[in-house]
């Protein structure tokens, strides 16, 4: 370990040298057998992304077929240009259609632990056909019409998964909002999507508690008064009180009460909007990042198959730990997975409830044979203890995924050998919300991990770390992470913003020719053997426990509390979470600056965003450093939150008391 390497002032300090090659018998059994056979369909991918990906899509179901692969016309790509698909169709239909009707689509496991063991609930391809259908048709007799944008703001229950399949059926797009966020995050969602249609649950557990999800969003609708939306679908699944405005709100089982099970797919143009998802970007406002139909289907589809090695009929029970609120739910627990068809695990619960070893149950109960989780977890379970998987059997295990973060080589090791018994490849899927699905991944037959690496580019994937004018830069040069050709996952947009779209991702890495490169927002560099390391964002935005947050948003939400008059946000270290959040703020004259202001302020941040956005540390100060134009200086705050003495350059710093006071301050 050790070693550092520094250009484009991104700084690289991780070496690490050991490698894991795949066994001969998972190699053997794999889609792509080894590194060479990785490299040559690369290179055709890349060469030929015409030839390579139309016959890929031609494992799917399509009405018509498409007049021209792909028309990119920088930044805009189209895919599978004319082509006509439906996304539910692929995920349940054709796999009825083929005589697959009765097998498992989904295993559904609920929280609560009653005498009997938890709820279980296995959906068969031909009962989410049945479902869907009926919900459909139930949302149609509500006036819900192709090219409609509908919110799902629901726990992880098997109606989540049907309510946006629903959605792909019948043309309607889905915005789905994690049932973590809250009534103000849905009404802002809300407006910028003009979504008249909300589905949600009365409640969800979480960890023994119930989430009021029903209550956020009727205080949604308050806040949105005229603008709130005509219709409130409501599953019933906690029981738990709740409000209700007739004429507005609908419980599931009514509406879907005497609707046929019949409900014919729409042929969706392939380039139709099939969701809207936000995310966190640089300012206080999110992102609706847009995905379209064809393309995200035919990568989510290849992804999924080639990055976990899924195989129909050899008894693969696939499970992400993802929520649906996030894009990882969207496409690894639904639309790229069930196109494969392989069973699909859906969990409603926290890791540690009841107990620590509540994952371990679940996957030794369902013989789960592929597992996707985060780095954040994985940390998590290191510090619970090695007792907790070692008391279940977890054997079943063959492939093991992670995602949303870099995870640190330690977890890493243990994972392989706690979790995957030294036997099972890692699967370390860098990739992101704009992405639609993995970009930078290994093969589990073809790939030899390095850990902490997310290693080589998916098929069709040209990745490079180069400089803002699009140079490649060497070997263990640390740069920003590029994407130079389209791929047919990659977003066609932010809902409502060209301009933000253009200047987030395609305004900053241009060549003197004037071609341009989508700008993933991290730095990262790549190895002599061709393996990316991922450093980190290189932008305002902060990865908590896998979860995006833009710092302005943070500080948005504390300077609307009355008492802040001024706040900067950063990320600092956190043992669990990787990235927990510091914020410095200056309050308003007469505000006694004290742990009870800290805990007003942490809770009004909670109301504002949601609970994962609460700053794990908040110092007051009298001034923020600043450069003489007034930029306040991130990095300086970033060396104080981590606790390192500042040796970084201050010399654009107007007031140099400030530094003093601020490390002085340091009870969080
Ligand atoms: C980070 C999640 C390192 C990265 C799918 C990216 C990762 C952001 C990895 C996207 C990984 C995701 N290694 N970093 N394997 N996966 N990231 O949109 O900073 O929630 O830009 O999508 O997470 O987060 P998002």
């Amino acid at each position: 370990m050790s070693e550092s390497t520094s250009t484009s002032g991104i700084q690289s300090v991780l070496q690490e040298d050991r490698v894991f090659a795949p066994s001969a018998a998972v190699s053997a059994a794999a889609h792509v057998h080894s590194l060479d056979a990785y490299k040559a369909l690369h290179a055709r991918s890349i060469a030929d992304p015409d030839g390579f990906w139309g016959e890929i899509a031609k494992e799917l179901h399509w009405y018509s077929p498409w007049s021209k692969v792909l028309e990119w016309d920088q930044p805009d790509a189209k895919w599978f240009v004319g082509g006509k698909t439906n996304l539910c169709y692929n995920c349940v239909d054709r796999q009825v259609d083929a005589g697959h009707g009765d097998e498992p689509a989904i295993i559904w496991e609920g929280e609560p632990v009653g005498g009997g063991g938890a709820e279980v609930r296995t959906l068969s391809y031909a009962d989410m056909q049945r479902g869907i259908s009926r919900f459909a048709n139930g949302m149609k007799s509500l006036g819900v019409k192709k090219g409609d944008i509908v919110t799902v703001y629901m726990g992880m229950v098997p109606e989540l998964a049907m309510a946006v399949l629903a959605c792909a059926r019948i043309g309607a797009a889905h915005s789905v909002i994690f049932g973590g966020f809250s009534a103000q995050a849905i009404a802002d969602r809300v407006v910028d999507a003009s979504s008249q249609t909300i589905i949600t649950c009365d409640g969800s557990w979480r960890r023994g508690n119930i989430v009021p999800l029903k209550e956020n969003v009727d205080e949604a609708c308050k806040m949105l008064g005229e603008k709130a939306p005509a219709n409130v679908i409501v599953v019933k699944r906690c029981e738990n009180e709740i409000g209700w405005t007739a004429g507005r709100d609908y419980w599931w089982g009514e509406l879907c009460e005497g609707q046929s099970e019949e409900c014919a797919c729409e042929p969706m143009d392939s380039e139709d909007l099939l969701f809207v998802l936000y995310t966190s970007g640089t300012t206080g406002k999110p992102k609706g990042i847009m995905h379209t139909t064809g393309g995200y289907m035919v990568y989510t589809y290849l992804t999924s198959k080639m990055t976990f090695d899924l195989r129909p009929d050899e008894g693969h029970v696939y499970w992400c730990t993802a929520d649906v609120g996030w894009v990882t739910g969207h496409s690894y627990i639904i639309y790229g997975i069930m196109p494969n068809r392989v069973p699909t695990v859906m969990f409603e619960g926290a890791p540690n409830h009841p107990g620590p070893d509540r994952f371990w149950d679940v996957v030794a109960r369902h013989k789960v044979t592929h597992f996707y989780t985060a780095p954040t977890a994985i940390r998590a379970f290191m510090k619970w203890g090695d007792e907790h998987p070692q008391k279940h059997d977890l054997s079943s295990l063959q492939v093991l995924g992670t995602v949303g973060e870099p995870i640190n080589p330690e977890a890493w090791m243990w994972y392989h050998r706690m979790i995957g018994g030294e036997r099972c490849p890692i699967v370390d899927t860098w990739w992101q919300t704009e992405t639609g699905g993995h970009m930078i991944t290994p093969l589990p037959g073809a790939v030899p991990t390095k850990p902490g690496s997310c290693t080589v580019p998916f098929f069709g994937v040209d990745a490079a770390i180069v400089t803002e004018q699009g140079e490649e830069l060497g070997a263990d040069e640390g740069g920003l992470l590029a994407i130079r050709k389209p791929w047919p996952a990659m977003l066609r947009g932010i809902l409502g913003d060209r301009d933000r779209f253009v200047a987030t991702y395609w305004d900053d890495i241009k060549k003197p020719d004037g071609t341009r490169f989508y700008k993933a927002g991290d730095g990262a560099r790549r190895d002599k053997d061709g393996y990316f390391w991922i450093m980190g964002r290189v932008d305002d935005v902060i990865n908590v426990s896998g979860h995006r947050l833009g710092t302005m948003e943070v500080e948005s939400a504390l300077v609307s509390h009355e008492t802040v008059v001024e706040a900067a946000v950063v990320g600092m270290p956190h043992e669990i979470k990787g990235t927990g959040i510091a914020a410095f703020c200056t309050l308003a004259s007469g505000v006694t600056a004290d742990d009870a202001l800290r805990k007003t302020l942490r809770a009004h941040v909670g109301n504002e965003i949601g609970a994962i956005a609460k700053p794990d540390l908040i110092r007051f100060t009298d001034v923020l450093p600043k450069t003489r134009s007034g930029k306040i200086m991130r990095r300086l705050l970033r060396d104080i939150a981590s606790g390192k003495e500042g040796s970084g350059d201050t010399t654009t710093l107007e007031d140099k008391g400030v530094l003093e006071q601020l490390r002085k301050n340091d009870k969080g």
